[in-house]
């Protein structure tokens, strides 16, 4: 199905989207911009977060009882489970529910800046040795070629992601990156640690559509976890955020990320409830350790680097474990492949979770067409070697962790 036909058997339908994250939210307003109105959503994870939500956001099983509803499932990680439960409901692919995986078949994170000012453990930025693609920030000359060059190649570009592994508020040029895809008609996502806001204000005026603050804890837990940050000036930053939000951009929508670990379990709810007096969205998800080229060499023989180590004893789930569990279940699928990560220096990697250089496109997004650039991404050795050793399904384990202390997640074990 693509775009036009959705938007002709949606008429006098209500429409909800099921999975209403990050991904969730965007698919819902490129929807919109494509003529189909959206009622709501629903997802058992995401909850809302104030008495005035502008998002609506029902459980799965109002499902049970509605007739004549068209659903559009617009989870990236849960696809395949949100599919079969509409399946045993008796839902039929093309009359009463479509993928958005199949309408939008590629996504793209542009990472705008090359660089992060923390040192967290899980990610590479703190935690990596190995070579590395350039540290810099990309210019706005540079992000205007980069939009031009895919709005002219991709069939239906609704979105782009503003970050991949860099803090995208340290680059001052993102108001006007912002800026410049607004008038393009591609809506835009940013995520922050929100320990440097000097460039936050023009960024909200320029209007992302949506805007996610990660976060791990408050105090001092909140440093073991993010290193380098520090909560008092995240929790002013957070207030600052709400209240730009509500002179200069209403609809956007925030949302917390908040990196379960053991020693920060406690302040679950203390978040919850911040989300809930400041009317953002409250994501809460199992933290997991990056990047997959140190997952690789560990899998392979390596040893983990001692911050790792240090770092998986705080997971929820034990790696170990999880690294057992990929083998053994191992998959052809993986809903990463379909994701396109451009560097701050405009290299394309072949993988949103690798970090190193030698996991570099051969070519560079500005030296080929999308058709080679999609050729290049079916023959990746490394989605080989990813896939053979069941890591394609890792990152799975830890968004499913349901269990965990206000975190009502889907229940998977793996991908499909
Ligand atoms: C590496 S961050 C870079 C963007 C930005 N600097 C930030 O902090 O949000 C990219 C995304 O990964 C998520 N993330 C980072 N560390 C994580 C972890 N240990 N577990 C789960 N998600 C994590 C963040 O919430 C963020 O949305
Ligand atoms: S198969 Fe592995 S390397 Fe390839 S996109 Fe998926 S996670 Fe990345």
């Amino acid at each position: 199905m693509n775009i036009q036909t959705l938007a002709a058997i949606s008429k006098d339908r209500p429409v909800y989207c099921w999975g209403a994250g990050r991904y969730g939210v965007m698919a819902g307003d490129a929807l919109l911009r494509a003529g189909v109105r959206v009622a709501g959503f629903i997802d058992k994870a995401v909850r809302p977060s104030s008495r005035d939500d502008a998002i609506k956001i029902l459980h799965p099983d109002a499902l049970d009882h509605r007739d004549g509803w068209l659903v559009v499932v617009t989870s990236m990680f849960f696809e395949g489970e949100i599919e079969r439960s509409l399946l045993s409901k008796g839902y039929v692919i093309g009359r009463d529910y479509a993928l958005y995986s199949a309408l939008k078949k590629w996504s793209f994170e542009i990472d705008v800046s090359g660089v992060c000012q923390l040192k967290c453990p899980s990610c590479p930025n703190g935690n990596f040795s190995g070579g590395t693609l350039a540290k810099d920030m990309m210019g706005l000359d540079l992000y205007r070629r980069i939009l031009s060059k895919l709005l002219a190649e991709v069939d239906f570009l609704p979105d782009v992601q503003l970050y991949s592994w860099g803090e995208p508020l340290l680059n001052p040029a993102l108001p006007d990156m912002v800026a410049y895809s607004v008038e393009r008609g591609v809506s835009v996502g940013i995520s922050s640690n929100l320990n440097d806001t000097r460039h936050l204000e023009k960024t909200i005026l320029a209007r992302p559509d949506w805007f996610r603050v990660s976060l791990s804890g408050t105090g001092e837990r909140y440093g073991l976890s993010h290193r380098g940050g520090r909560w008092e000036k995240v929790a002013r930053h957070i207030d600052q955020l709400a209240e730009l939000r509500g002179r200069h951009h209403p609809g956007m929508v925030v949302e917390m990320n908040y990196h379960l670990y053991r020693h920060n379990a406690a302040d679950v709810e203390t978040i919850a409830a911040l989300c809930r007096d400041k009317g953002f969205l409250f994501k809460p998800n199992a933290a997991y350790i990056d990047p997959l080229d140190t997952l690789i060499e560990y899998v392979e023989g390596q040893p983990l680097p001692d911050d790792l180590v240090r770092i998986s004893r705080e997971l929820l789930l034990d790696v170990d474990e999880v690294l057992r569990d990929c083998r053994r279940n191992r998959s052809a699928n993986c809903v990463r492949e379909r994701t396109v990560v451009i560097h701050s220096d405009g290299a394309v990697r072949q993988c949103p979770h690798v970090f190193g250089a030698q996991y570099r496109l051969d070519r560079g997004l500005l030296d080929s067409s999308m058709g080679e650039i999609s050729r290049l991404f079916a023959d990746r050795d490394l989605c080989r070697r990813c896939k053979s050793l069941g890591l394609n399904n890792f990152y799975a384990h830890f968004l499913d962790c349901s269990d965990q202390p206000g975190a009502e997640m889907p229940r998977r074990t793996r991908q499909d």
